[in-house]
């Protein structure tokens, strides 16, 4: 186990699909496996778009029931809500101090709002608050509290990423050296796995399978799934077909062989292909979907462990303030 420390931060903003958990949940829990590790469920980023405090409430605890279902090590990984380390909000008002304006200017998220406001020729502003326009600084003090060395995010998050990096830069030069310069690693952008209609799965497209649905909804969404019209004599190229996409996640390799040599001898439909990947996700995921609904029914539980990380994270927080309040103010 080297001794990185890799920090997380997922929002609580919705349901999730398969696709994340194929692409960012599990080589998250992989990592954390031998590696110290924080996560925490970022509420106060749900903010500048989410006002209602049930909805981020509920959200959290999904995020959080989620990881510890998934197979989180909780023996590496410090989870904890990011709202209950007071630490993240006083290290961001500092931090204020040395981010350049400019900077947030440039970042991608804003940047693509002021564009779409320009376009309908409105106020470039419209829409902005301050919560979304310094997203930034807050994730740099989540990532500059807990002295992290690597943070992986999805591509969209690579430059929140960067700017982290660019913050700690900016106070190493005025104060001395305070932080580390933390890396981005970004997931893979190869071998998304399809949604039910063939293109990338994701919220965006409204072609996801929920992760954690019951039998019957993932049933019913799977034979959703979009095929060609081959009859079921006709052999079937299984590399263009998303049912076997989707089977290779979750199948071993001798299950995978089997299951292309069906589709190329011909002889199945599509409708018994739907079956077979829906028999195999359902049992890929029973253990951990009765994990998550016991938690989700006993939220005390998740809220103790979210509790017992919180001390953790305080304890790394507490230092690095006393050390940014020395240096900033001479306390
Ligand atoms: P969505 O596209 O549904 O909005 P997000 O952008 O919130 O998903 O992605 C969250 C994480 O899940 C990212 O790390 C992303 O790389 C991963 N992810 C999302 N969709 C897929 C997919 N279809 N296949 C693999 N990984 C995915
Ligand atoms: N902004 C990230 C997202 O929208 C979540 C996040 C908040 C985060 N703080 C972080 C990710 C710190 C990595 C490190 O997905």
């Amino acid at each position: 186990m080297d001794d990185k420390i890799i920090l997380t931060g997922i929002k609580p903003t919705g349901t999730p699909h398969i696709g994340n958990y194929i692409g960012a949940l599990l080589p998250l829990i992989k990592m954390s496996e031998n590696h110290k590790t924080f996560m925490f469920i970022a509420d106060l980023h749900a903010l500048n778009a989410m006002h209602d405090a049930k909805e981020i409430r509920q959200h959290t605890y999904e995020e959080a029931a989620l990881m510890i279902a998934c197979g989180l090590n909780l023996e590496n990984t410090v989870l904890f809500r990011q709202s209950d380390i007071d630490e993240v909000y006083k290290l961001t008002e500092f931090l204020m101090n040395v981010t350049p304006k400019g900077l947030m200017n440039r970042a991608h998220s804003y940047k693509a709002i002021v564009e779409k406001n320009t376009e309908a020729g409105i106020d470039i502003d419209s829409g902005v608050n301050m919560g979304l326009y310094t997203y930034p600084v807050l994730m740099a003090a989540d990532i500059l509290l807990y002295n992290s060395d690597i943070v992986p995010v999805g591509k969209d998050q690579k430059q929140h990423v960067e700017f982290a990096r660019d913050i700690a830069g900016y106070f190493n030069n005025i104060y001395g050296e305070t932080f580390k310069l933390p890396e981005p690693i970004i997931g893979e952008d190869t071998g998304y796995l399809p949604g039910l209609d063939g293109r990338k799965m994701s919220k965006s497209y409204d072609n996801t399978i929920p992760l954690f649905a019951p039998s019957n909804e993932l049933k019913k969404k799977i034979m959703r799934i979009i095929t060609d019209s081959k009859t079921p004599e006709e052999p079937k190229n299984p590399d263009e077909s998303t049912i076997f996409q989707i089977y290779k996640a979750f199948a071993t390799p001798d299950e995978i062989a089997g299951f292309r040599k069906m589709f190329l001898d011909g002889g199945m439909g599509y409708g018994t292909a739907k079956t077979i990947l829906f028999e195999k996700i359902d049992s890929a995921l029973a253990e951990k979907r009765a994990k998550y609904e016991y938690l989700m029914s006993h939220t005390d539980e998740i809220d103790a462990i979210l509790e017992a990380g919180a001390q953790k994270a305080r304890m790394v927080a507490a230092k690095t303030i006393a050390k940014v309040k020395k240096k900033m103010l001479g306390l």
